[in-house]
């Protein structure tokens, strides 16, 4: 098994720098557009061995070196039975919003078993199938990020309603924090119960916030939910964007590795995160549409920025996008591995 991504989130030293993509799972890859031609994401995630096809796919084509589950941060809300669709284009769109403290008190505890036993089966799959490749990361949404999709119903720019819910029901958004926080805590254990060999937690959205809010209405709930899974003998990965203005808070939570963005460099971020975590970035996603001469100019500039290797993770600063080239996300992968 080639572990260099574990080693590196431990801030060990590793034969080279391992690489993934968030997003590495998707609509750039030929081979999902053709799956999906027949069935939607949602029947994809239902079906183990479709979902373990697709996670697997990125290992071939790319030679990274994680394998990420394949599932939507939705899953765990489809699981409680919350009506939701994914729109092409668009992503999650909820039925019911949540806008009251009613709302909130509808959502029911999670039964990963018998809510869904399809997620734990793809894991199985994949377990057997990554034995002597890579590691397999298992991940969800943070409260913050998944609160977002269930108050505004649809993807935002704005997080109006969001904002509005916490500033002004802030016991119904507290209440709301909580149950997403407990929710969140059993979805990952079963995940790591069933093998996942990492965690990522997924803040996409929480840049959003000034850095007092964030420590006022998210950061005790996230930090939780690292707390309960320290004794789960994983790595932690903590993803936000945006969050350069906060950086310090969002790195305060007892996790092995920080995943920036594109808008803060390497050296800077890691120096308020602390050298004792290891550091996950920041190609922008966008690049890779561009010329590959252009794109390495770019990891020449990250690469001269990191002050050590050890605890260096590649990744982009967001998901690979849909119109990126297969070709320049392999030899993007070459060219890291050979750095
Ligand atoms: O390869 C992987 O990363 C694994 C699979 C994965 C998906 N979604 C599959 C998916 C992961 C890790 C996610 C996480 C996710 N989903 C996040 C957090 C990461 C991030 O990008 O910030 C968020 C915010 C979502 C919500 C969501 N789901 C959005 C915004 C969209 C895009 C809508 C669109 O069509 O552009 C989705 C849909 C989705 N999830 C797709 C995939 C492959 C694309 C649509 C499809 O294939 O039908």
């Amino acid at each position: 098994m080639n572990t260099t991504f574990l080693d590196a989130c431990y801030s060990k030293k590793t034969s080279h720098t391992p690489v993934w993509y968030m997003r590495q799972a998707g609509r750039y890859l030929p081979e999902y557009r053709k799956l999906k031609e027949k069935h939607t994401i949602l029947d994809i995630v239902r079906t183990p061995e479709l979902a373990a096809k697709v996670s697997l796919q990125p290992i071939d084509i790319l030679g990274v070196d994680a394998a990420i589950l394949f599932a939507d941060i939705m899953i765990p809300l489809v699981g409680i039975g919350v009506e939701l669709d994914i729109v092409e284009h668009i992503g999650p769109v909820i039925k019911h919003p949540i806008r009251t403290m009613q709302d909130v008190k509808k959502l029911r505890k999670l039964n990963p078993r018998e809510d869904i036993p399809y997620l734990l089966e793809t894991i199985a799959i994949l377990k057997k199938e990554l034995q002597t490749k890579v590691p397999l990361i298992g991940f969800s949404a943070a409260p913050f990020t998944l609160a977002s999709y269930l108050i505004e119903g649809k993807p935002t720019r704005d997080f109006l309603q969001t904002k509005l819910f916490m500033y002004t029901n802030q016991k119904g958004w507290h209440a709301l924090m909580k149950t997403l926080t407990d929710l969140i805590i059993v979805y990952l254990k079963s995940q790591v119960a069933t093998g996942v060999n990492a965690l990522q937690l997924f803040d996409s959205w929480v840049g959003t916030l000034s850095e007092d809010d964030y420590q006022t209405f998210v950061l005790p709930y996230t930090k939780q939910i690292f707390e309960s899974l320290k004794n789960e003998n994983v790595p932690m990965i903590h993803f936000g964007t945006n969050t350069a203005g906060m950086l310090s808070s969002f790195a305060s939570v007892p996790c092995a590795v920080i995943s920036v963005d594109w808008r803060i460099p390497i050296h800077k971020a890691w120096k308020e995160i602390g050298y004792s975590k290891a550091i996950q970035g920041n190609l922008d996603p966008v690049l890779l549409l561009s010329d590959f001469s252009d794109i390495k100019k770019q990891v020449d500039t990250i690469f001269s920025s990191l002050p050590k290797r050890e605890g260096y993770i590649f990744n982009l600063g967001h998901g690979v996008l849909q119109q990126t080239s297969v070709e320049n996300l392999k030899r993007l992968t070459e060219y890291v591995h050979k750095k």
